[in-house]
């Protein structure tokens, strides 16, 4: 267990307050959810027990147990920014909104913690604006550099912010996209922006909102790298209890929804009407209490009873089912339900690292996207469903040969 901030909690112990987490949903033991295996490998897989809790005291929702960094983020990581076209529309428009609002001083500063392959700060680098990416990602972070962007290839934590902060000055802007969810240690990274940021200085991340989770059942959205399901009011106390504020929120429609929450030092900035608003909400939907979470968890256990009756009967009626987008969710659905290559064929992907491997755990074979158009089976169950708009324009040819769209977000249904 990684515990940059000194001691290993007990399990079931909220990983940001110490106090008691109440454990609401068990998806079963669970491998690596990006660790694609080579066919030959037979090789005893590393799993663990993949669970999510609240915490009674600070309501944060995470997981109770804890993957070692470096079993997921290591040079091999899979996972490629750029892959899907809308979400680097949608990074161009957040460095640009950047470019046009905190970054017009005299030569600002940006630091982005997980940038992958450089998809937001491809464009900062356009505009001739200090940065520095943090990417502990071996491949990825060379496909940044190669892309000119400014590359650490380092996990951030408290002592490299300080070393940045000593040789680089501060930062006018601390942003992360799906990586502040995967840090368990809060503690040490929020030390890290203190030290980084300059006083008036914001730290932004976004990432899938629990909101939208219970909201559509998208149980898929818990796997090892998402330790942490963010809401506002566990934001806001978390951000507290470091020094910090949370002056705004905002929606995203990104990656089956998000929330985008920037923090700012206690005092320093006005937080705005939507954080009210926000907090206001979730407690009128009574966001996070358990007895909302365990009816999400009956809703998750449904949904697996319904796909697998779904998956048997097509299969007893001859059809050809494949899997779309070996994404890491899909690894949640897969192992949490049993699936295996009996009732899905194989799994395309355009990731060319991902090909001629097997899916963690049920071991279904990945394979290219043109395998796909090739032969266009009869029903494709998309693991993708967050790019769901994206991916159906570009497969229109697959629905009007007569295929069929499955999916288990918010219910299973055929489209
Ligand atoms: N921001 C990109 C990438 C998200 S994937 C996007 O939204 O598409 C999460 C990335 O965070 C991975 O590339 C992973 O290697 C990186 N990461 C994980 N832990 C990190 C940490 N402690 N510091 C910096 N990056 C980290
Ligand atoms: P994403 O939902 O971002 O992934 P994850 O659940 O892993 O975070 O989807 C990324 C994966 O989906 C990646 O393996 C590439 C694949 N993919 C396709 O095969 N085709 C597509 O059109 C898109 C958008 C993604
Ligand atoms: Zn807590």
């Amino acid at each position: 267990m990684i515990d940059q901030d000194g001691a290993t909690p007990p399990s079931a112990t909220c990983r940001v307050c110490g106090e008691r987490v109440e454990e609401f949903l068990d998806l079963g033991q669970q491998p690596v959810s990006q660790r694609f295996r080579a066919p030959e490998d037979v090789s005893e897989e590393f799993t663990f027990r993949l669970a999510v809790g609240i915490c009674t005291a600070c309501t944060m929702v995470q997981l109770t147990s804890e993957v070692p960094r470096e079993e997921m983020f290591h040079h091999d990581y899979p996972f490629i920014s750029s892959t899907s076209r809308y979400m680097a529309q949608h990074f161009t428009r957040t460095a640009q909104h950047f470019l046009d609002t905190e970054l017009t001083g005299n030569d600002p500063f940006v630091v982005e913690i997980g940038c992958n392959d450089g998809i937001m700060l491809r464009t900062i680098r356009e505009a001739g604006v200090r940065h520095l990416g943090f990417e502990p990602s071996g491949r990825v972070a060379e496909m940044a550099a190669e892309a000119g962007v400014r590359v650490r290839t380092d996990f951030f934590e408290e002592v490299i912010a300080k070393e940045v902060a000593a040789a680089e000055g501060p930062a006018d802007v601390v942003y992360g996209a799906n990586t502040i969810c995967h840090i368990p240690y809060l503690g040490s990274l929020f030390r890290g922006v203190d030290a980084l940021l300059k006083p008036d200085g914001i730290f932004v991340f976004e990432e899938p909102y629990l909101g939208d989770v219970v909201e559509k059942t998208s149980f898929d959205q818990v796997y090892d790298e998402h330790f942490y399901l963010f809401s506002a009011t566990s934001v806001r106390a978390a951000a507290n209890r470091f020094g910090f504020e949370l002056v705004d929120v905002e929606r995203l429609p990104v990656h089956g929804g998000e929330l985008r929450y920037t923090i700012a030092r206690r005092g320093a900035r006005k937080p705005s009407a939507a954080v009210e608003a926000l907090l206001a909400e979730e407690a009128e939907r009574d966001l996070t209490a358990l007895t909302t979470l365990r009816a999400f968890a009956d809703r998750v256990d449904g949904i697996r009873t319904e796909l697998v009756a779904k998956l048997q009967e097509l299969k007893a009626a001859g059809r050809r089912v494949v899997g779309y987008a070996a994404t890491a969710k899909s690894a949640t659905v897969l192992n949490y339900c049993g699936i295996g290559p009996d009732l899905v064929e194989y799994i395309c992907d355009t990731t060319p690292a991902k090909h001629g491997l097997l899916s963690p755990g049920q071991r279904i074979p990945v394979r290219p996207h043109a395998d796909f158009t090739s032969a266009h089976p009869d029903y494709a169950l998309l693991f993708a469903w967050n790019h769901a708009a994206e991916v159906m324009a570009k497969e229109s040819e697959f629905v009007s040969g007569g295929g069929r769209w499955l999916l288990y977000v918010p219910d299973v249904r055929v489209m």
